[in-house]
């Protein structure tokens, strides 16, 4: 049976994405992680015993690590995660970006052109890219979709944008078989905690500081990671060579709204008098360069692939925060080790 290459598979969706796959019995799915900070085993440690998951500890941009790869596995699909995927590390360090979004997914697709030249079959390489290469929307415009022009603004989303454009050029020149989806903001199980969702409901735990960008109202448009996933196998199992697809949760909402909602929901799960976690919110000094809104218009793949999602955040919110609280060890372990140098220096000045 034909298997599927799956980069990144070690990071938050990735390790999402593999979990729903490997209960699906899809694959067999063979993950190549490089597990830098962001990437962790004990995603999915627990799936590797079964025979239908392996793990490679391994670059994308390792173009003799990807040709064996390819020579030694029969492999019909890449769905390719692996991604320094921080806004705020672009910042404060922009190079990593450029190596492992631009550099690796090059690699990556001429790994793919040199394996299926010829081969016969279907065959998809499935570029996981996001809604930040679309540039920031006024709160008036409508929500991106398929035809919006790229216009990144961060180091992140200029590297995916570039990796996104190498995969279409890719298609349209070699006619390898490429599909690019463009999500919004993901929460989940899994996510690494320095993203917004996970950092706060961790340090409302805690009693920790809750550094809000700015005034707080920047809108993200939030989809489940199930959903994300959802949409990536739907792709995956009927999706066109060549085509994009626009993915997210219709469900737009302004960052200090979602902080609020985390506040009272950890102050009522741990039994602390409403309005505790509330005073730990400080309005810190405001990302450099921040996207005010993203949203997404998904009525392409509904149409095409009957996706809807079936999460939305406000509701979702105590279940993930339980979902923290059972897994204090993992963030823990996350927490204790580089994490501590990176929070210092994207928020010790910030919060002294
Ligand atoms: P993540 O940072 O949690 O995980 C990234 C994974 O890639 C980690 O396991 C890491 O070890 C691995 N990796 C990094 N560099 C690598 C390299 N050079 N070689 C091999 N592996 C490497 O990221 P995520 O949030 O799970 O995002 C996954 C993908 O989805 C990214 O491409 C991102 O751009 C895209 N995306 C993310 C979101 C979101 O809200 N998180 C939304 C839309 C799209
Ligand atoms: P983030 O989770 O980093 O995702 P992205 O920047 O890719 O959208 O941030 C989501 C929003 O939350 C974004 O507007 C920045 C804001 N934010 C804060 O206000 N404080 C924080 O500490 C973090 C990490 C994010």
């Amino acid at each position: 049976m034909s298997g599927w290459l799956i980069t990144g598979g070690c990071g938050f969706i990735g390790s999402n994405f593999v979990r729903l796959a490997a209960a699906r019995r899809l694959g067999p799915l063979l993950v190549l992680d490089a597990l830098t900070y962001a990437g962790n085993l004990a995603n999915i440690v627990d799936l590797l015993d079964g025979g239908q998951v392996s793990f490679v500890r391994g670059n994308v941009r390792d173009s003799a690590l990807l040709a064996q790869l390819f020579a030694r596995h029969d492999l019909s699909h890449v769905v390719h995660f692996a991604a320094e995927s921080h806004v705020d590390r672009s910042i404060l360090g922009p190079k990593p970006f450029l190596e492992t979004n631009v550099d690796g997914t090059f690699a990556l697709l001429e790994a793919a052109r040199t394996a299926w030249n010829g081969a016969a079959g279907r065959r998809l390489f499935l570029q996981v890219s996001t809604d930040e290469v679309f540039g920031s929307l006024a709160p008036d415009e409508p929500p991106f979709d398929e035809r919006s022009p790229y216009r990144p603004n961060s180091p992140y989303a200029a590297s995916k944008a570039a990796a996104d454009h190498l995969a279409r050029a890719w298609r349209h020149t070699f006619g390898l078989p490429v599909a690019v989806a463009n999500c919004s903001n993901n929460y989940g199980p899994w996510q690494f905690p320095e993203k917004l969702i996970p950092l706060m409901i961790l340090n409302a735990i805690d009693g920790k500081e809750l550094p809000v960008y700015g005034d707080g109202q920047q809108v993200r448009d939030w989809l489940h990671v199930e959903d994300h996933c959802e949409a990536l196998l739907a792709i995956l199992a009927g999706g066109r060579a060549g085509a994009t697809y626009a993915i997210g949760g219709g469900d737009e909402c302004p960052n200090l709204a979602i902080v609020s909602a985390i506040c009272a929901e950890v102050d009522r799960q741990l039994g602390r008098p409403a309005g505790t976690a509330d005073r730990l919110i400080r309005h810190v000094a405001d990302r450099p360069g921040h996207d005010r809104r993203y949203a997404i218009d998904a009525a392409q793949i509904a149409r095409e692939l009957g996706w809807r999602p079936r999460h939305r955040l406000l509701p979702a919110l105590p279940g993930l925060i339980r979902w923290y609280r059972d897994h204090r060890a993992w963030a823990e372990a996350i927490r204790s080790g580089e994490y501590r140098d990176y929070y210092q220096r994207q928020y010790g000045g910030r919060l002294a």
